[in-house]
């Protein structure tokens, strides 16, 4: 197991905040996790607690200058995804998400020819949405234009809101299956970015962090080649993935 990307339908969905915490659930059952950055105006740092003035290392930094953060490699790799090197390395084999580290992609707010290039890569590819009438609205141009093999979480689920508990039964039937997960609406999140802390440390009780590490145990098991793809229920997005 690899890759695996992480995009929203639309800006601002918590792509990154479910990437990072998603990566820190993986890491710290014991699985090497790095986090790529593909983002133009990275937030990533936020969730390990880094200084917004201190850089994300770059992709091709030594393995020394990228020590791990809360058991997570973070490598920047939007300089890549714009210059094109990113997919030529990758079709070169210059470099490949073979192996047992688990890579997640943070895809949001990147260049658009970023997830075009990782594609071909990836193991999985999550699509985040919200319950807004603005993701609803994008989401048949989405189905038509994303892969087939493409999966789906609903981001900050509130069933106590009308539109909230309207919009992930609307969404349950339209995907089906391809709705892998919902991740609770939890002011959690939000003050453990605002702490610059991981949910975990922040709030290890928070229903949202119950949710992503059911996906992160989904993932992980993506990660345990002795596993059949089919024990997560995810179907993976390439036809090789082990
Ligand atoms: N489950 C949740 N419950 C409550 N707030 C959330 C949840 N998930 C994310 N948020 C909040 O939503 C905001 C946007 O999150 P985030 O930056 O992760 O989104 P993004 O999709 O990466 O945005 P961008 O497109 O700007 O990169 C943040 O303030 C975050 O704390
Ligand atoms: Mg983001």
């Amino acid at each position: 197991m690899a890759l695996v990307m992480i995009s929203g339908l639309r800006g601002g969905v918590g792509v990154t905040s479910i990437a990072a915490n998603l990566a820190m659930t993986i890491a710290s059952g014991g699985h090497s996790t790095v986090v790529l950055d593909l983002s133009q105006a990275s937030t990533l740092g936020l969730h390990f607690g880094l200084d917004p003035r201190q850089p994300v290392p770059g992709f091709d930094a030594p393995a020394a200058a990228t020590g791990p953060i809360h058991g997570v490699r973070l490598l920047n790799a939007a300089p890549q995804a714009v210059s094109k090197d990113l997919g030529e390395g990758l079709s070169s084999g210059d470099f490949s998400f073979t192996g047992e580290v688990v890579h997640i992609a943070d895809l949001s707010g990147a260049d658009p020819g970023a997830a075009v290039q990782l594609r071909p890569h990836a193991d999985l590819e999550i699509c985040v949405l919200v319950p807004s009438a603005e993701c609803l609205y994008h989401l048949p141009a989405a189905l038509d234009s994303l892969p087939a093999e493409t999966v789906f979480v609903l981001n900050r689920c509130d069933d106590t809101r009308r539109l909230g508990r309207h919009t992930a039964s609307f969404v349950r039937e339209l995907l089906g299956p391809r709705l892998i997960a919902t991740i609770h609406a939890d002011e959690a999140v939000a003050e453990a970015g605002a702490m610059m802390q991981p949910l975990a440390r922040h709030s290890p009780a928070s229903a949202a962090l119950a949710d992503i590490g059911a996906i992160a145990g989904r993932i992980a098991l993506l990660a345990a080649p002795s596993l059949p793809v089919e024990a997560t229920g995810i179907r993976p997005s390439r036809s090789n993935a082990a």
